[in-house]
Parts: C-alpha cells; sequence; structure tokens
C-alpha cells in the first residue's frame, strides 16, 4: 500500500518535471535588450554550463522565478559559453554572476541569497518602492521592520531634501530599509525637526539622528557609522561591508559564542573610544579559526585580538600568550592609533642559497630583490593550492634558465613568492598574478595578462622592462600554449573561491 502511493506520488512529480516550463526566460543577444527594456523588473543570470555554483542555483532559481511571475518580476538567464559577446558586454567575469536590472541603464549586482524563498524576498523588497511613506500608524511597527532602518522627516514641498533623500534610498535599498514622514506632529513625537533623519536599530543605542543638511555623502557617511554595531560580528554576510569600510578592523577572535560576548563587553569602552575610526568586531574561530592566520595570528590559540589596517593591509596581531584585558587592549589600541606598534610581518626564511632558476623572494628579501632599482624583476605571486600555478611553474622555469643562460643575467630577475606564507606590499586578486617591476621605474609594476608562454613572457619583459630584453628561444619546437586561456583563469577564480572562507 504504502509502496504503491509512493510510487503513484513518484510518477507525478516526475510527470510534473517533464511537462514543466521553465519560467525562467533564456535570453540571446538578439532579446535580451528588448526584454529587458519591456520589463520594469529582471533579474538575469549569467552562467556557464560547465559552472557547479550554477547548476546548485538552477532549481532554486526556476522555483523563484516561478513564484514571482505573478507580481511581473521576471527572471531570466544568459549561457556564456553561446552568448560570449553579450556577457562580455555586461562585464560578466565569473559565473554565476546575477544582476537586478531596471531598465537597461539601470543595473545592479544581486547580492542577496541564493535559495528559492531568499530570491524572491529580496526581488519583492526591490519591487516596493525604494522609500515607504508613513504615517503616525505605520510608523511604530516600522521602525523595527529590519535590523537598520532609515526614516526622514521632512515636509512635503521640501522638494530638495526629498530628492536627496530618495535618490540614496535608490542606490542603497540592498542594505538598508528607507521610510518617510511628512507630517510635523509625527516628528516632534520623535524629538525631532523637519529636515531630520533618524536612524532606528536594534542594537547598540537603538536610534542615531541626523539633523544636519541633507546632503547625500554625509548621510552615507552617517548611516555607515550608525549602522555598524560598536561591537558587531565579523561573517560571511558582513565581512565585505568589514573590508570595503575604510577604516582599520579589530578582530576578537574567539571559539564560544559566550566567550564573544563577555570579550565584546569587556573591550565596548575602548570600541567607544574609537567608534568611526577602527571598527570592533567578533568572529567565530572555531568556524573561521582559519582566517586568523590571514591577520598573523597563530590559528591554534584563542581567544585572541588583532587589528588589520585594510587600506595598507597592514596586520598587527595582540600578543597571543597574554590575556585579553581591557586594560591591555585599550593599551594596545592606542599603540595602533598613534602608529607607535609595528605592523607584524609575515615571512618564511630568507633561502640561504637559492636552487632552481626562479629566485625564491620571501616578505623580508622583497625589497631587496623585487626593488631593486638596477633590474627589472619579473615576479609571480603563487598559493601553494593552486593548480594553475604549479601547470605555469615548468614554463616559468624555462623562462628563468633562458635570462640566466643570456646577456641579461645580471640586468633581468625572474621571481616568484609564496604570497600565502609572506606579506606582500602587493593588492593580489587572484593566483597566479604575474607583475613585471621595471629598473628605474618601481612605483609602476605593469600586471601580466598575457597568454602564459615562454613566448608572451618574453614579449612582455622586451617591450615593458627598461633594458627592453628579449631572449632567444632554442629551435627545437616548444609545446603549444593551452588551448582556453580565458577558462582557465576562470577556473582558476572558481577555485580561489573555494579557500576564501568569508
Ligand atoms: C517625495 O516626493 C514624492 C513625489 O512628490 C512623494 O510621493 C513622496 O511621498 C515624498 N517623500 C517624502 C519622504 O516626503
Amino acid at each position: 500500500m504504502q509502496q504503491k502511493r509512493l510510487t503513484a506520488a513518484l510518477v507525478a512529480a516526475l510527470a510534473a518535471v517533464v511537462s514543466a516550463e521553465s519560467d525562467v526566460k533564456s535570453l540571446t543577444k538578439d532579446t535580451f535588450n528588448d526584454f529587458i527594456n519591456s520589463n520594469d523588473l529582471v533579474l538575469a543570470e549569467f552562467f556557464a554550463p560547465w559552472c557547479g555554483h550554477c547548476k546548485a542555483l538552477a532549481p532554486e532559481y526556476e522555483e523563484a522565478a516561478t513564484t514571482l511571475k505573478d507580481k511581473s518580476i521576471k527572471l531570466a538567464k544568459v549561457d556564456c559559453v553561446e552568448e560570449a559577446d553579450l556577457c562580455k558586454e555586461h562585464g560578466v567575469e565569473g559565473y554565476p554572476t546575477l544582476k537586478v536590472f531596471r531598465g537597461l541603464d539601470k543595473v545592479a549586482p544581486y547580492t542577496g541569497p541564493r535559495k528559492a524563498d531568499g530570491i524572491t524576498s529580496y526581488m519583492v523588497k526591490q519591487s516596493l518602492p525604494a522609500v515607504s511613506a508613513l504615517t503616525k500608524d505605520t510608523l511604530e511597527d516600522f521602525k523595527t521592520a529590519d535590523k537598520v532602518v532609515l526614516v526622514a522627516y521632512i515636509a512635503a514641498d521640501d522638494k530638495a531634501s526629498n530628492e536627496t533623500f530618495t535618490a540614496l534610498a535608490n542606490e542603497l535599498r540592498d542594505t538598508y530599509l528607507f521610510g518617510g514622514v511628512n507630517d510635523a506632529a509625527v516628528a516632534e513625537a520623535e524629538g525631532v525637526k523637519f529636515p531630520s533623519i533618524v536612524l532606528y536599530k536594534s542594537f547598540d543605542e537603538g536610534k542615531n539622528v541626523f539633523s544636519e543638511k541633507f546632503d547625500a555623502e554625509a548621510i552615507r557617511n552617517f548611516a555607515q557609522v550608525a549602522a555598524t554595531p560598536l561591537v558587531g560580528e565579523v561573517g560571511p554576510e558582513t565581512y565585505a561591508g568589514y573590508m570595503s569600510a575604510g577604516i582599520p578592523l579589530a578582530y576578537i577572535f574567539a571559539e564560544t559564542a559566550e566567550e564573544r560576548e563577555n570579550l565584546a563587553k569587556t573591550l565596548k569602552p575602548v570600541a567607544e573610544k574609537y567608534k568611526g575610526k577602527i571598527n570592533f568586531a567578533t568572529i567565530d574561530a572555531k568556524n573561521f579559526g582559519s582566517h586568523a592566520g590571514n591577520i598573523n595570528l597563530k590559528t591554534d590559540k584563542f581567544p585572541a585580538f588583532a587589528i588589520h589596517d585594510i587600506e595598507k593591509n597592514l596586520k598587527f596581531p595582540f600578543d597571543q600568550s597574554k590575556e585579553i584585558t581591557e586594560k591591555d587592549i585599550a593599551a594596545f589600541v592606542d599603540g595602533f592609533s598613534s602608529g607607535k606598534i609595528e605592523a607584524s610581518i609575515k615571512s618564511e626564511p630568507i633561502p640561504e642559497t637559492q636552487e632552481g632558476p626562479v629566485t625564491v623572494v620571501v616578505a623580508h628579501s622583497y625589497k631587496d630583490i623585487v626593488l631593486d632599482d638596477k633590474k627589472d624583476v619579473l615576479i609571480e605571486f603563487y598559493a601553494p593550492w593552486c593548480g594553475h600555478c604549479k601547470a605555469l611553474a615548468p614554463k616559468y622555469d624555462e623562462l628563468a634558465s633562458l635570462y640566466a643562460k643570456s646577456d641579461f643575467k645580471d640586468k633581468v630577475v625572474i621571481a616568484k613568492v609564496d604570497a600565502t606564507a609572506n606579506d606582500v606590499p602587493d593588492e593580489i586578486q587572484g593566483f597566479p598574478t604575474i607583475k613585471l617591476y621595471p629598473a628605474g621605474d618601481k612605483k609602476n609594476p605593469v600586471t601580466y595578462s598575457g597568454a602564459r608562454t615562454v613566448e608572451d613572457f618574453i614579449e612582455f619583459i622586451k617591450e615593458n622592462g627598461k633594458y627592453k630584453a628579449g631572449v632567444e628561444i632554442p629551435a627545437e619546437p616548444t609545446e603549444e600554449a593551452e588551448a582556453s586561456e580565458s577558462k582557465a583563469s576562470e577556473e582558476a577564480k572558481a577555485s580561489e573561491e573555494t579557500h576564501d572562507e568569508l
């Protein structure tokens, strides 16, 4: 009986799958623009058939499309293998890329979740007006409708303030909820005058008031500072925000929620003193303990404290053998703030001898080798786990040998550095990253973006180095370059992604 019922259910389910018409619209270069222009709100996915994240997203995306079709919110997809030009035109660099279109010239990255209900609620929010008109009756509920909401109190005829606020709401609608009140009595009851903005939040002091003249930049800064908890939490959802905040981040690593809460309380006065200058946040050391290594902390001793100066990419770990107390951390942060504490530099030891044709650079020898003003230095930033770096290695060795045997052996250096074990001043977006630091012009390194072949490297050094140093490749036929460099770099990005825990 039971089995029979199951079978019937299975058959029905299969039939549904087979007959289901997709509610996701497939677009091509011929249909894309028309479709975007004739729908007010479209979420478009740019995907590649071989991409695993795209496959995982597909059923969720289908389900969301079906839920949203009655709300005239359209979900579309573009196959970037078939439609390479279209994807390039839209600046697609990795898969899947999701973008929200309100016509062709109003495009925003999709920053929501990748589950069906998450996609649905994100897009419904997108379809609502950026600013909700509020009354005395609707205000109270609105204040707590999200973790952070911004309400503008402005006169109905104050066009300038209205425009500034509305434009900002459109820009930041994914981040905060926005409302507007035109009733002077309601403003008075809230203790503010026209025009003002009150930011209501579910943490810390509960609300903050902006009462200066409405100016987009000033409001943006006000919201950024006010919406950041005094001691927040670093996690997958907040990490990007902290990284782009433009101020240093002080990490409090602890393994249990209770420890994190206690340390947050302990360090609150320090956080208060540096509010708007240094962000303070706890981080779960059980799940993200390996991240401690990125800030030059040991990854096996918690709780721990460290400051990351994000702009300069400098790391200031607090001595892990010491206890974390308010007094000691306050002194440490004061020292950091006044420039009295030196940044820690992670470095492998300087090799006593160079074994291979490629010169091995470490953080402590970076200046002496890479910034040697008399030499053209080609340097590869690699990671030990990076497959494309391994594939490059024999060619890179060959390149180094050719220069070592040439007349340029004292003028051109082919070097590499393990960028996961050494702090380098360069911002590394993916592995491998290869740059030429020309002699006499060390402030202007040139990033290599060509094919990873010996010929092309030589051309690059010839073209961009001070010594225009070209070398001959011996006559015997060398292997041809890989077929698809662009696909290779996409995979490199994808494999890098899986190593980025936050
Ligand atoms: C801004 O102006 C629009 C159009 O006049 C109006 O509908 C809206 O309620 C105003 N918003 C606020 C917050 O006053």
